[in-house]
């Protein structure tokens, strides 16, 4: 039976490998000359073999999920050969692309690997050779490779930080011994030989002769292009003006390889692990660094950071060769210190974090921070080109639509859109052109950037009004009312779900009726069949009636969801566990996802041969559930128990609720308090150093904190006896003004809309009030209990 498999893993990878002969063939015969070979490509493969299976149509019918399109593809949809490029090119002069040669986006030979046909091929390929390869492996070195894999990614690390692949593209084609290059890096020559040759063996680099290496069609996507001497003076410009594949490698090999080691103390090891998975805050991530109660995009702005370097085991961006970083490079010991302020801050990188340096040149760490820009343009390369001209019906929108980049970075995909639907001006002229308007709404350090890369790279669209950028946290109510489209891509998969359908919320309560609702991200597909939309999944949202949903099985023997092929995906949603205890979903889970924040979805379109989808919902009612109005604002926020509103007592010792319930004191609309009845632990919160330099602003979120207890309130009027009050805004979303008044007695009587729900830690003696009044914030008793520690005196 086992043979009979093997045999037909053998005789799927055969066919796959006709049909990609057969559209090379095709391709040859019918281009250009001049256009056909790929320099220094042998044109001898390509003749050597010809079919010995049966040609096969399957790929045409295999459109089934699978990863996305290598890095760097080059669009065979967007490059054609025209009409006079065709000539009579003898056949079998294309060959695929050679393994030993760099990359070269720009021979038609690469071009041709984004055919449909050739990539549905190329998936069947991967998945039967992974299959083929754990079925006659011996077991335990199967596991060698998945147990010791880990060196993979360190040595490719080493690799692009050490700027050796620009090296070897100095060198050319015959490579560069070993001693030569360790002259120029400064590694030393016996380890890189060894580090080299690690991923010679993995087929990242060629060793062309003892000791000599040079690039391959691998490891020259990670080549910047620039001369090496200037990366090595200046290092931190390595990523400017490249298409950020480095850039997304330098994060993954670094942050995200680093963070993935601590999986099993996050979410087995530690006492904690009951919340951990449920914070984005306490993620894997969190434990590598060092940085606990600090989200992933504050700590790339300079949270939870003090001084100089990145602390923690993870560190290690300073030792990136000439990146200098300011300070002195002590552990930060007030690790959440920059937790107080608005909740979500924590985990958006805006508010008010005391130790966050305000100069971005002060923050240690800018070059990462740069480079995560840098690297999410790279992720172009997980859709197949222009994708997202196809993911959702453009044209159909009246002119002029508004569409919201929620979260959109440094708008590359906005920009993309702009290209296409936009002719650069206002309002356009052109009947066809239905002259979209663009909003990229980011956080400020973000959009800083992007306003930049904009005007370098199509200023008319700033001037003209096509596009803008504006900073906006996304756990806020939306400030577009009028949008056509909200476009969340690859953001939903940063957040667990409680923080995603927040965010869904928020888009929600801002919607038209005529408002869509589209989600770029990816959709994985189980690693069994599915009965995806059968019968059994008939439920309230609305499963079955999901335009494109069908799933497409790969031929057995394979796994239904193309195993090794697909492996990104999964790659992926480990990577947004890892880093946020967020999560790539299946249709299933983000359709209930939408569904739970008053959206439907109606249709999912995903490019053969890739995992990335693009999903169009349509607002619904609002989960009643969800639907708690705070104070005489509109603005909708989550409760997850709503028996922690209007006062009701809540059990202190409940874990549960405070594991799943944020408390918090609602406000007026006008007022939201926050005390401390204690005198005495006044100059604690004295340590944050509050800037009173903005104005307050009542409508902002509040958090507080109480040391020992206070009553969870009973219905009745109530009394506090405040020494000290403090006021946290942020109406610029930037910082957090904190104003102290002294000694006012709050009573229940005197401020009517003033209810309060107080709870007790187990853990720690501090009891936790997180306000949400208009703005729906909120902080969980962990977060109390890190702000708690960062102020134990001494
Ligand atoms: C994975 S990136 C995706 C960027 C962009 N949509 C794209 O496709 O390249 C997630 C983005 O969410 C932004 N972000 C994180 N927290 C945010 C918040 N609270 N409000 C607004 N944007 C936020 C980050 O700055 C980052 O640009």
């Amino acid at each position: 039976m086992t043979f009979a498999v093997l045999r037909a893993l053998h005789a799927l990878i055969g066919d796959a490998l006709d049909d990609v002969e057969r559209i090379y063939a095709e391709a040859g015969n019918s281009s250009h000359n001049s256009r056909t070979s790929t320099p220094g490509t042998p044109s001898t493969a390509s003749t050597a073999r010809s079919p010995t299976h049966k040609s096969s149509n399957s790929a045409q019918g295999h459109a089934y999920a699978s990863p996305p399109p290598s890095p760097l593809i080059s669009s065979y949809f967007q490059s054609q050969p025209s009409s006079q490029d065709r000539s009579t090119t003898p056949l079998s002069t294309l060959d695929f692309p050679s393994l030993d040669l760099p990359f070269d986006p720009n021979s038609p030979s690469e071009n041709l690997t984004s055919h449909p046909v050739v990539i549905s091929a190329v998936n069947r390929i991967v998945a039967a050779a992974g299959q083929m390869s754990a079925t006659v492996q011996i077991p335990f070195l199967t596991l060698c490779d998945a147990g010791m894999g880990f060196h993979l990614p360190s040595c490719l690390r080493l690799l692009e930080a050490s700027h050796t692949v620009e090296i070897l593209r100095e060198a050319g084609p015959d490579g560069l011994h070993v001693k030569l290059i360790a002259e120029k890096n400064g590694v030393d020559k016996n380890k890189l030989a060894h580090i080299l040759r690690l991923l010679a063996t993995h087929h990242i680099l060629r060793e062309v002769s003892p000791n000599v290496f040079a690039n391959n069609r691998l490891s020259s996507i990670l080549d910047t292009k620039k001369p090496f001497e200037k990366l090595m003076r200046n290092p931190e410009t390595k990523y400017s003006d490249t298409n950020g594949v480095s850039a997304f490698f330098g994060m993954c090999t670094d942050e995200l390889f680093k963070s993935a080691g601590f999986l099993t103390e996050t979410y087995f090891l530690s006492p904690q692990k009951h919340k951990n998975g449920r914070e984005p805050t306490r993620a894997p991530f969190n434990h590598a660094f060092g940085c606990e109660g600090v989200g992933f995009f504050g700590w790339l702005e300079g949270e939870g950071i003090d001084g100089k370097q990145v602390n923690g085991p993870g560190r290690g961006v300073d030792l990136i060769p000439g990146v200098v970083i300011p300070g002195n490079g002590s552990i930060n010991h007030k690790r959440g210190t920059s937790s107080i302020g608005k909740a979500a801050d924590m985990y958006s990188g805006k508010g008010s974090p005391t130790n966050k340096p305000r100069d971005p040149l002060a923050n240690p760490n800018r070059f990462r921070l740069e480079r995560f820009g840098k690297a999410m343009t790279g992720t172009a390369s997980w859709e197949v080109p222009g994708a997202v001209l196809n993911g959702f019906d453009w044209q159909s929108l009246p002119k002029g639509s508004v569409i919201v980049d929620v979260g959109g970075g440094i708008g590359s995909t906005s920009m993309l859109l702009a290209h296409a639907y936009s002719d650069g001006r206002d309002i356009s002229s052109d009947e066809d052109v239905p002259g979209l308007k663009f909003i990229i709404q980011d956080r400020e350090v973000v959009v800083d950037m992007g306003e930049k890369a904009w005007k370098d790279k199509c200023p008319e669209l700033v001037d003209s009004g096509v596009a803008r950028f504006q900073v906006h946290d996304f756990f806020l109510p939306q400030p577009v009312k009028n949008a056509a489209v909200f476009l969340l891509r690859v953001v939903l998969h940063d957040w667990p779900d409680a923080f995603a359908q927040r965010i869904l919320l928020r888009l929600r309560e801002a919607a038209m009726p005529d408002t869509k609702l589209l989600i770029a991200d990816f959709v994985l597909p189980l690693a069994c069949a599915d009965n995806f939309g059968s019968a059994q999944d008939k439920d309230e949202t609305g499963l079955t009636e999901i335009q494109g949903a069908e799933t497409m099985l790969a031929p057995a023997p394979l796994l239904p969801n193309l195993g090794k092929a697909s492996a990104n995906g999964y790659w992926m949603d480990m990577t947004m566990q890892c880093m946020f205890n967020g999560q790539e979903r299946t249709l299933r889970e983000i359709v209930s996802l939408a569904h739970s924040a008053g959206w439907k979805v109606t249709k999912v379109t995903k490019a053969p041969g890739s995992l990335f989808g693009h999903i169009v919902a349509i607002p619904i009612e609002i989960p009643i559930q969800r639907r708690a109005r705070a104070g005489s604002g509109s603005a909708f926020f989550d409760i997850p128990n709503s028996n922690y509103m209007g006062g009701s007592a809540v059990d202190p010792h409940d874990e549960a609720l405070l594991d799943d319930g944020f408390t918090f004191v609602r406000g007026s609309s006008s007022e939201i308090w926050w005390w401390n009845s204690r005198g005495s632990e006044k100059t604690k919160y004295q340590c944050l150093d509050p800037t009173a330099d903005e104005a307050f602003d009542p409508t902002c979120c509040w958090i507080g904190q109480e040391e020992e207890t206070i009553p969870p309130f009973s219905g009745s009027p109530i009394s506090f006896s405040c020494s000290t009050q403090y006021f946290f805004s942020s109406s610029t979303s930037t910082a957090c003004t904190t104003l102290s008044t002294e000694a006012s007695n709050i009573s229940r009587s005197a401020k009517p809309n003033l209810f309060i729900t107080a709870t007790f830690l187990v853990a720690c003696p501090i009891s936790t009030i997180a306000i949400s009044p208009h703005s729906g914030k909120f902080l969980t008793p962990e977060q109390t209990r890190i702000i708690g520690e960062s102020f134990q005196p001494g």
